[in-house]
């Protein structure tokens, strides 16, 4: 039986109404919405570090430039999520600690590697694809700050998923040594994102009740199956072969059937053992020590500038 004040909030979330920071929510609402803004802010720090990893080796100075825009820009999304975040009452400061300390969960794709150029036009396409996929709905998430954060990034990843393909567009034109090269970066990450998407639907701990308080529109499985039906065709437009046996077009459901993701290697990835787990770790935490003598120095000379203006 709800009590009264519940019932009124479920009542203006069903009528889509926006829910801002000053009004009253459930606390397991603004549990799970910082739980989710928070990793989801964690996963654009560190979806930088993959990526950054090929900023000095780009083939071009016009390559070079797109992707020092996009990582950029990742650091910008994760900048508006972790406002978005500290509107629920959350300091960024303890947000940084819990993900420094292991506890925070930041999204497992970017515990891989990225072993070639072709990787780079791969997590364009695919991850930055399936963050689309994941994004647009959130935009119309019932918690008023996160909507319009996400209606922010999802301008920006639009760019992010286009100028991937184009570097895939542009190596498959090539040799066959760069045909092979991305055939061998799809091979590596197709499958972890599709892991992007969670767990199936009856091992997904939140989508109910986030499916109740409008947070998630769709379910896990629902937009895997979006983003598979919609990835095949350009997969098989740039000449490729996506690494699943099973995945055939289903003419009754108007969709691919395809294999099942190893959820095993999922929550391998997310307990801490992927490929790449602790150098990604570490390199936020020495990011976060290299970084304390400036920040020491932004709020010494912030003290400063305030004793001297209230003297
Ligand atoms: N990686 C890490 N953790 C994952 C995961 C993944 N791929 N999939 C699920 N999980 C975690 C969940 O966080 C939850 O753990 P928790 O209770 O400790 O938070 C647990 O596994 C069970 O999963 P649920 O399906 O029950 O959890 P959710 O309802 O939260 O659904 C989600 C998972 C779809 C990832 C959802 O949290 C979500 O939409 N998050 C916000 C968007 C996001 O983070 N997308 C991935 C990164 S996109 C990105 O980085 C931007 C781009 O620039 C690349």
């Amino acid at each position: 039986e709800m009590a009264p004040e519940e019932r009124a909030f479920q009542e203006r979330v069903d009528a889509g109404q926006k829910i801002e920071p000053k009004e009253w929510m459930p606390e397991g609402y603004r549990k799970t919405l910082i739980r989710q803004i928070s990793q989801h802010a964690h996963s654009e720090i560190v979806g930088q570090l993959p990526e950054g990893n090929w900023i000095t080796r780009a083939p071009t100075l016009e390559r070079k430039a797109i992707l020092l825009a996009k990582v950029q820009d990742e650091a910008g999304h994760g900048l508006y999520l972790y406002c978005a975040a500290e509107t629920l009452g959350v300091s960024r400061d303890e947000l940084y600690a819990q993900l420094h300390s292991g506890k925070a969960k930041y999204s497992s794709i970017f515990n891989y590697p990225t072993l070639t150029w072709a990787d780079i036009g791969v997590i364009g396409w695919l991850v930055d694809g399936a963050a689309i996929m994941n994004q647009v709905p959130l935009q119309r998430c019932s918690y008023g700050p996160y909507s319009r954060a996400m209606i922010r990034i999802c301008k920006e990843e639009s760019f992010h998923q286009r100028q991937g393909y184009d570097i895939l567009m542009k190596m498959v034109e090539g040799t066959p040594a760069q045909r092979a090269m991305v055939q061998d970066a799809l091979n590596r990450w197709w499958w972890p994102s599709l892991m992007m998407f969670g767990p199936s639907d009856d091992a997904s701990v939140h989508s109910a009740q986030s499916m109740a308080w409008r947070i998630k529109q769709n379910s896990n499985d629902e937009l895997r199956q979006k983003f598979v039906d919609q990835t095949v065709p350009q997969a098989e437009y740039l000449g490729l072969t996506i690494p699943d046996p099973e995945l055939k077009w289903n003419g009754e459901k108007g969709g691919y059937d395809f294999g099942e993701p190893d959820w095993n290697e999922l929550f391998e990835v997310i307990a801490g053992n992927g490929p790449c787990n602790s150098e990604r770790l570490g390199a936020r935490r020495n990011a976060w020590e290299d970084g304390a003598w400036f920040r020491n120095g932004l709020t010494a000379y912030a003290e400063k500038s305030a004793a001297r203006g209230a003297a």
